[in-house]
């Protein structure tokens, strides 16, 4: 068979109906053009970036919700830190990616919105060296939030243990777009019907989800979260701990600290969730078929699920 060639993005328009499914792709800003595109056809990465064929680049996710995006600096300064543990020199500055987000934002005519932001190594070469290419880029899609649905919330997710094996040499800790290993997981969940599942290190440490973080309410009511020696630094979990004082005066939790602790401490939990952008606080009811607690959503979770919400409309930022 010979396959017909299209010299014009707007050829493919007409025979590639699964693009539909990028209707909630809004805008996007791309350095290799230095524009912005609405059509989500016009939504590429060139393929001799290194960011597609090795996978060299950084990535972050942050939201706005109503109108204020949640945590913006702090996942700007992640990905700063991410793109110096890779020596990736980032092309524009923060208050320049502000800005694209901005204009994105009046492009799109969202109040809410995911935004995914790529900073890669560029095109050219080929190859694995990360000095034969034209220079970094960086990619930023505004496409419309999806919230996770309401019942996930009020059931609770099942969650289990990985066997991937867990990212070593710090590489945990950087937000690349060398995903593999979550993938992976993401795959394990869905293939056993399971909500998320958590991975563990060679010692048996508890880690975290594939894409977000997890926390346990111990028997001395202490809300415990897995060390960041192994896992990544969630700004939504760090954001809970500011907020924790909260969760304290209310008599639900007596701390919060990071801890190096068994993976098998979750069977012993009295309440365990997930926590990150997209689901802010997630309740578990089942780890690995075991029953948590009494099996339903517990309130350390509800409270701080409201608190993030509440603090997404008080004090995000207005770009
Ligand atoms: C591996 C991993 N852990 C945890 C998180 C949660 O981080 P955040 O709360 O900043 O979304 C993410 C998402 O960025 C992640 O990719």
């Amino acid at each position: 068979m010979e396959y017909p060639v299209y010299n014009d993005a707007s050829e493919i328009v007409s025979v590639c109906p699964e693009y539909a499914a990028q209707n909630d792709y809004h805008a996007m800003y791309s350095s290799v053009f230095s524009g912005i595109v609405t059509d989500p056809k016009l939504m590429t990465i060139p393929v001799d970036d290194h960011l597609v064929h090795r996978g060299d680049g950084v990535f972050e996710a942050f939201k706005m919700v109503d109108g204020k995006v949640f945590l913006l600096d702090e996942h700007l300064a992640r990905l700063e830190r991410s793109a110096g543990d890779i020596f990736l020199e980032l092309r524009h500055s923060k208050e320049e990616m502000i800005a694209i987000c901005k204009q994105l934002t009046e492009v799109s005519g969202l109040k809410d919105i995911l935004f995914r932001l790529y900073a890669s190594r560029g095109p050219g070469g080929f190859t694995p060296n990360p000095y034969a290419s034209v220079g970094p880029q960086l990619y930023l899609i505004a496409s419309a939030l999806r919230n996770p649905a309401p019942e996930l919330y009020e059931n609770g997710a099942k969650i289990g243990f990985s066997q991937v094996e867990i990212k070593s040499g710090g590489l945990a800790k950087v937000k690349t777009c060398n995903y593999i290993s979550n993938v992976l997981m993401a795959k394990e969940a869905v293939d056993q019907k399971l909500n998320f599942m958590i991975n563990v290190t060679a010692d048996g440490l508890l880690g975290e989800g594939p894409t977000e973080n997890i926390a346990y309410l111990n028997q001395d009511n202490e809300l415990i979260y897995s060390s960041f020696d192994h896992t990544l630094r969630g700004t939504t979990l760090l954001r809970l701990q500011e907020l924790s004082g909260e969760l304290q005066a209310e008599g639900l939790i007596s701390g919060m600290r990071e801890a190096k602790q068994s993976a098998d401490e979750l069977y012993n939990a009295k309440e365990v969730f997930m926590i990150g952008t997209t689901l802010d606080a997630l309740p578990v009811v089942e780890v690995a078929g075991k029953v948590v607690g009494d099996g339903k959503p517990g309130p350390v979770s509800k409270l701080a699920r409201k608190l993030l919400k509440k603090d997404q409309q008080e004090n995000g930022t207005v770009l």
